[in-house]
């Protein structure tokens, strides 16, 4: 059975021949759909929201009200008209709409719901964010990536269910495996259901949202109709690239797989990054990217990346770079083994949301590692303490610490891993098949030389 699993991922991941035999579940139709919302603006007083119908609705709307228990409330609601535009996948032609809701109360629950005057979606809840610094959480995803449905599914619900007082999700990167695939944006889209039209979504894209066009890599044909985001990111690279300000802290979204690709793209969004670095009023401040500036699995690695962003994240003291790509898990800093310090710099931390798994390398730089292991994080921000969980996708605390913001800007850490929570990185009955003795060998003798770095540690 595991064999048979295992050949499954293989194709899958490499490409979704399958898919073609399989009928369409994720048709369009006169019903909206695909429902998220997102940021685009400032989020105490704007909210975003995408849906996708068949072509036959040409019109649509979201009605908007505060929400109230009172169910006549749904008498007031104001309507706001959608912008509208075609997708033509490999499979369908649809309609994807998007209204931002402009002018809202900070910190305020509203009730919307989007539709046509025939056909709606339920009344949505969220919450507008606050003018200024206060508490608030919100939830990390590495790659989703494959068998989005039948295995991330619970990944994204287990994080919810841990958190359902959560402000937002971010995904950092590689949501999906093939970029024109429109049955993998379904899955996507089946996987988080009502909760993406409840909390809003950041996302970055990895390389898997780009697809080859002679030697172009373009941006799914999906990710702009899907998503609304911010258009404050370099000309070029725009609703890819960007900044959110939310309650104290600055969040920066960069698109890896543009910069390497094209040079030019990375140059760019070193500039616009050292602009909003430098000024910079949060007190707080996390990237998210999908390649990492450490690699966490075995074969990788993006010097590129690091030797032009590495700099900058020390030098304008960020405090935290949430990363994906790597399908391994992977927290420390950029600091030698045997240096003790408890001030720390920049926070790294790749991780894996989805099924698809690596080999762990056991870099220098890593203090807590997980292979095999489907993880969200849970993420809380308040005044000078940020708190950062790791969770299994069975909701099992696996990794923990904390940074206190202190006067010389830089954090204190604290370690709260879990006592008696053993690190997995036993290599898979599966994936040891596919190994020959000298992978087996190599990594094993890199585990061992980590174990004995951490002992000393
Ligand atoms: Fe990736």
């Amino acid at each position: 059975m595991y064999r048979r699993f295992f050949i499954a991922l293989t194709v899958l991941t490499s490409y979704n021949l399958s898919f073609s035999q399989i009928t369409d579940p994720y048709t369009p139709s006169p019903v909206p759909d695909r429902i998220i919302l997102s940021w685009s603006d400032d989020p105490a007083t704007t909210q975003s929201v995408s849906w996708r119908t068949d072509i036959s609705v040409g019109e649509a709307w979201a009605e908007i009200s505060l929400a109230n228990s009172d169910p006549t409330f749904i008498f007031f609601a104001d309507t706001v008209k959608a912008t509208t535009q075609v997708l033509a996948s490999n499979r369908n032609v649809s309609h994807y709409h998007s209204v931002t809701f402009k002018n809202l109360l900070p910190g305020t629950k509203y009730a919307y719901r989007v539709g046509n005057g025939t056909h709606y979606s339920e009344w949505f809840h969220f919450k507008t964010a606050k003018t200024e610094a206060a508490p608030f959480s919100f939830i990390y995803f590495g790659d989703a990536q494959n068998f989005v449905k039948a295995l991330w599914s619970r990944t994204i619900r287990e994080a919810f269910m841990k958190m359902p007082d959560v402000d937002f999700l971010l995904h950092a990167g590689d949501l999906i495996n093939n970029p024109r695939e429109d049955m993998e944006w379904g899955e996507w889209f089946y996987a988080g259901g009502w909760i993406y039209g409840t909390k809003s979504n950041i996302m970055v894209p990895g390389n898997h949202e780009y697809y080859r066009s002679g030697r172009d890599r373009l941006l799914s044909d999906h990710w702009k109709p899907s998503f609304t985001l911010p258009e404050n990111g370099p000309e070029n690279l725009k609703e890819t690239t960007y900044y959110i300000d939310y309650q104290g802290v600055r969040i920066i979204c960069l698109d890896t797989q543009a910069m390497l690709a094209d040079s030019k793209k990375l140059k760019e969004q070193k500039k616009w990054l050292e602009g909003l670095l430098k000024n910079n009023p949060q007190k707080w401040t996390v990237v998210t990217q999908h390649h990492p500036i450490y690699s966490t699995a075995m074969g990788r690695d993006n010097p590129s990346i690091r030797n032009n962003f590495q700099p900058l994240y020390e030098k304008y003291g960020v405090d935290l770079v949430l990363q994906g790509h790597d399908h391994t898990y992977g927290r420390g800093y950029n600091m030698e083994f045997g240096k003790k310090t408890k001030d720390r710099g920049p926070m790294y931390v790749v991780s894996v949301s989805g099924p698809k798994m690596y080999n762990l390398n056991f870099e220098d730089w890593v203090e807590r590692v997980a292979s095999n292991t489907q993880l969200f994080q849970l993420i809380h921000v308040d005044g000078d303490v940020l708190k950062y969980e790791a969770y299994t996708t069975t909701g099992v605390l696996y990794d923990a610490f904390e940074l206190k913001k202190r006067g010389n800007g830089q954090n204190r850490f604290t370690d709260l891993t879990p006592e008696g929570v053993a690190e997995q990185v036993e290599i898979s009955k599966i994936y040891m098949e596919r190994m020959n003795p000298e992978e087996i060998q190599k990594y094993q003798r890199r585990y061992e030389e980590y174990k004995a770095r951490r002992a000393k540690n």
